[in-house]
């Protein structure tokens, strides 16, 4: 790693914005000089000018309690308003919302007076089963529009969304469930994924079947399908009630602060926290960053975000930030690969998709695959390229601009989290002369520092924590139920400056290298894992004794979860190695899902541990990555390591 970072430093290609493309931006360069003289007066001119206000504010911040924020707290709006009714209203009601194309290839176009008819309806709908502002509902669907016409409906009401990923096991959904006391759950029969129907509602059924919860009805969406267990009294199809509603909904107007939507991520603990976003702020700068960071031109560009809808990218730059400005936009079901490897291509290439917005893991899966298959198609329309979610690896960074954007198409490689709601680092494009590998810079109105451990400030050429230090509109409001856990995660460290968790470097040119998690959070395919929380899925298995979890660089993922397991004596010889692998890889899918499923799981009599009884994952991760390992004399027993290894080779 250390030799990769110290090339990082010595980047010196650069790929300046060509005048045709600067000529059009727009973003403008005085942005940063607005921002830097008055960064709340821009703020509160970029809310004014992207968001339509009910009632307009009169504060921007109130930070008299932090880290307790408050972002156009007297003002009063509409998400859902914002993101439909106000496009219609301006004459745009026939532009494509959303180009919705399904993975066997049956597709569908919303106009935004369309997709404002159905959220119409599906407020009603919602209203009618007694959700009222302040409930939470929880989303379990597939990338099929409902998803999109079921966060806006609630946010229509004033209701708060948990959207959970699909891919999430019955159990993640409940644990999630029970978190928000939800009063409804919204699902699918099934949604089509890698050429077949993956059933949905089975795991809903078996997150509901024990205990008491609140949710007093489940929506299905019929797309899969796929035959279903029905309980009835409590399930519903989303088809017959929409049609029995009314068409006619009003938005009202909420508070600036209402919260809009509960996002579950992993933290450093075995649970997962519920990060809080609200209303004014949260739009504002998803707007914003949506607009300038993309280049966004509504009336003539095809934008396309990969992400599902059940992560912070889904939300901010499927959802709210792009309906917000009125972009027509692609939305896929399926994966990339079905029913063939250049899917994607197909896609860019069937819609003139001009603005592609994806992850380095998925760029680098199509590198490996070559670039004669993107080659298959005419990629013309594309004109900016953007990645997030983690690091992208400057190889990766350059085949994405000369095989994907044939050479101009300028890359914004975005930093941000699920807890800053929106994108904090990027280049503008047009502005910003971008270099390989580096997120390069805070976008206007955003202050970002990279500190050493006691708060000093790095220099260029040093690497440290990275910070954000004065608070942005879209940041989360707090972690559901627990502003302690809110307190001491992110503002304990750095007083009112809010810790990231990520490794960060300056160059040079005082440009930041974003250099992964410092904390026990993996970053599996741009997705967020807890070592902590896989440990405690491997450990509630009968043959678990003790397991430790890391995160292992991996070509393709960025990282890879291996675990090292000790069996229960009495279970030592209940199967092989190979066995107990392959059982516990399962279990561990089966409990959170497949995306936390290990990689590798090695079976070990010792792990190594601090006379303090800290499991030095350090000294694992060397093994997990084929190094030498490092120093082992903080052990309690310094021959553990050799006896692992022994037992291994
Ligand atoms: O480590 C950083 C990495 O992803 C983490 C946030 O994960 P999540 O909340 O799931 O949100 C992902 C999508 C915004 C960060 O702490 N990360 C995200 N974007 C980048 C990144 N690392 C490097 N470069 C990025 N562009």
């Amino acid at each position: 790693m250390s030799n990769t970072i110290d090339n990082l430093l010595h980047e010196t290609r650069r790929f300046p914005p060509n005048s045709e493309f600067t000529a059009q931006a727009i973003a403008k360069p005085e942005l940063y000089a607005e921002a830097s003289a008055n960064r709340l007066g821009f703020w509160a001119d970029q809310a004014r000018e992207l968001v339509h206000w009910h009632k307009p504010f009169t504060r921007t911040l109130d930070w008299t309690n932090p880290p307790f924020a408050k972002w156009f707290d007297d003002g009063e709006l509409n998400v859902a308003y914002n993101c439909l009714d106000r496009h219609v209203l301006a004459g745009n009601g026939n532009r494509v919302a959303l180009h919705w194309e399904g993975e066997p290839g049956d597709s569908r176009s919303i106009t935004y007076a369309e997709l404002t008819a159905e959220v119409k309806r599906a407020a009603n709908l919602l209203t009618s089963l007694g959700i009222r502002a302040g409930d939470r509902v929880a989303i379990y669907l597939p990338m099929i529009p409902e998803a999109v016409i079921a966060m806006l409906a609630v946010a229509r009401i004033g209701a708060v969304h948990s959207v959970v990923f699909g891919g999430f096991s019955a159990e993640s959904l409940r644990s999630r469930i029970d978190d928000a006391d939800a009063k409804l759950v919204i699902t699918a029969d099934g949604g089509w994924r890698k050429g077949k129907v993956s059933p949905l509602k089975p795991a809903v059924d078996a997150a509901l079947a024990t205990g008491e919860t609140n949710v007093g009805h489940v929506l299905v969406v019929k797309r899969g399908d796929n035959p279903v267990e029905w309980t009835e009294g409590r399930d519903l199809w989303w088809h017959e009630e929409i049609a029995q509603v009314d068409a006619d909904h009003t938005a009202k107007a909420f508070d600036a602060e209402h919260p809009l939507f509960i996002l579950y991520t992993s933290g450093t603990t075995g649970k997962p926290k519920g990060i809080l976003h609200t209303s004014g702020g949260y739009l504002t700068q998803a707007a914003f960053t949506h607009k300038n960071v993309f280049d966004l031109h509504p009336e003539t560009d095809v934008y396309w975000c990969t992400a599902d809808v059940g992560w912070i990218t889904g939300h901010s730059y499927l959802v709210y930030g792009p309906l917000a400005n009125g972009a027509t936009q692609v939305m896929y079901e399926g994966t990339p690969d079905a029913p063939h490897p250049g899917r994607w291509w197909e896609i860019i290439e069937k819609y003139k998709v001009s603005i592609f917005y994806t992850a380095p893991t998925a760029i680098r899966s199509f590198m490996k695959l070559g670039r004669q298959i993107p080659q298959g198609f005419d990629l013309s329309s594309l004109r900016l390229l953007g990645s997030v979610g983690e690091p992208i690896n400057p190889e990766a960074w350059m085949w994405y601009r000369e095989v994907i954007g044939g050479n101009t198409a300028p890359i914004v490689d975005t930093w941000w989290q699920t807890e800053t709601g929106a994108i904090m680092i990027s280049a503008l494009p047009g502005i910003t002369a971008t270099k390989p590998g580096s997120a390069q810079v805070p976008l206007p109105g955003i202050s970002i520092d990279v500190l050493d451990e006691s708060g000093g400030h790095v220099g260029h050429g040093n690497g440290g924590l990275l910070v954000v230090s004065e608070p942005w509109p879209s940041m989360l409001r707090g972690i559901w139920g627990d502003p302690q856990r809110f307190q001491e995660t992110y503002w304990d460290k750095f007083g009112d400056k809010y810790f990231a968790g990520d490794g960060a470097r300056l160059d040079e040119d005082g440009e930041i290298w974003l250099l992964g998690r410092v904390d026990d959070v993996m970053n599996v395919s741009g997705h967020r894992l807890s070592t902590a929380e896989i440990e405690s899925a491997l450990v509630a298995h009968p043959l678990t004794a003790e397991a430790a979890v890391v995160g292992a660089a991996d070509e393709t993922t960025g990282q890879a979860v291996v675990a090292f397991v000790i069996i229960k004596e009495s279970q030592r010889d209940a199967a092989s190695r190979d066995d107990i692998a392959a059982i516990l890889r399962a279990h561990v899918a089966e409990q959170i899902g497949a995306i936390a499923r290990p990689r590798q799981v090695f079976v070990v009599n010792e792990l190594p541990k601090t006379r303090s009884g800290k499991i030095m994952r350090r000294l694992l991760q060397d093994i997990a990555e084929g190094r030498e390992i490092g120093d082992t004399t903080t052990l309690a027993d310094a021959s553990v390591m050799q006896i692992i290894q022994d037992k291994l080779n």
